[in-house]
């Protein structure tokens, strides 16, 4: 397509924004089917014919560019097996988040421009858990600071709570790029870095946002419309056992606001819950 215009320029604009592309991942656009076809061709060369790469270099070949960090496939395995080791070295929650800024195995981190650990008070009673940061939460750091986030201060504010009474994280620290779910092989590899952050605040209540944390959390299957509602058990690798209740995630009220009286007594339970362990 010709893009000379600025007419068909802005629109293709509006169309990437439209489809989620809204995240710059290198300075420079690569041409990712040539790069991967000449990194295939240079290797079938050099099995071929040994050192003939070296002495052909800048010949008649195909430009190799350079694949971005990111870019690389992790091993997962491995990867978790790491995050499972760093997450476990952590004594404290500031020992966790150093692990985890210096954690290289989930290639989320090079697209995110932060990562967003936590909010919220480490000693509060209420531990509340969410999918993945969004745009808002990534350029400030902080979980759930964006729409969806203005409405669980709402929902929080309805049974008494606040920022200073719950503390707050995600399944995932780093933003996905353009919003995408994150893939199973990366849930799996942010893992052991939310069970140990829940393990070290050790809340009274757990509270799984959404499909995706109750299944991380709380070992489920089935969706989180069925889920939600009813008292299930979050056990910590030490064998702790932590009341858990699934809820909608806000982002779902947004869209479906007729479901806000379901979350409205996931959180009157919530509520109920924390007056009778308080009490006894
Ligand atoms: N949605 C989430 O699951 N987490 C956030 O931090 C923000 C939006």
């Amino acid at each position: 397509m010709d893009l000379s215009s600025e007419k068909e320029l802005r629109e293709l604009l509006a169309f990437y924004a439209e489809a989620g592309v809204d995240a710059a991942l290198t300075e420079d656009p690569a041409n990712r089917l040539v790069a991967e076809d000449a990194r295939t061709v240079t290797a079938m060369r050099q099995v071929d014919r040994p050192g003939a790469a070296a002495a052909t270099a800048g010949q008649n070949q195909a430009p190799v560019f350079a694949a971005p960090k990111m870019a690389v496939a992790v091993p997962d395995e491995g990867q978790v097996a790491l995050a499972r080791q760093r997450a476990a070295s952590a004594a404290t929650l500031d020992e966790l988040h150093l692990q985890m800024a210096a954690f290289e195995g989930c290639n989320l981190k090079f697209t995110a421009k932060n990562l967003v650990f936590a909010d919220g008070n480490p000693a509060a009673d209420v531990m509340i858990v969410g999918e993945a940061p969004g745009r808002d939460e990534d350029l400030e750091g902080l979980p759930f600071v964006g729409r969806s986030g203005q409405l669980l201060d709402r929902m929080l504010a309805a049974i008494g709570l606040d920022r200073e009474s719950v503390y707050i994280a995600n399944v995932i620290p780093w933003r996905p790029p353009g919003n995408r779910t994150p893939t199973p092989q990366e849930t799996e590899i942010c893992r052991p870095f939310i069970e140990r952050q829940v393990e070290l605040v050790g809340p009274k209540i757990l509270v799984t946002l959404g499909g995706p944390s109750a299944k991380t959390l709380l070992n489920a299957t089935e969706g989180v419309l069925r889920l939600r509602g009813s008292w299930k058990a979050h056990v910590t690798a030490s064998g702790v056992t932590i009341p858990a209740m699934p809820t909608l995630h806000p982002a779902y009220l947004l869209r479906n606001p007729a479901h806000k009286k379901l979350a409205w007594r996931d959180f009157l339970e919530i509520k109920a819950k924390l007056l009778a362990l308080r009490a006894g």
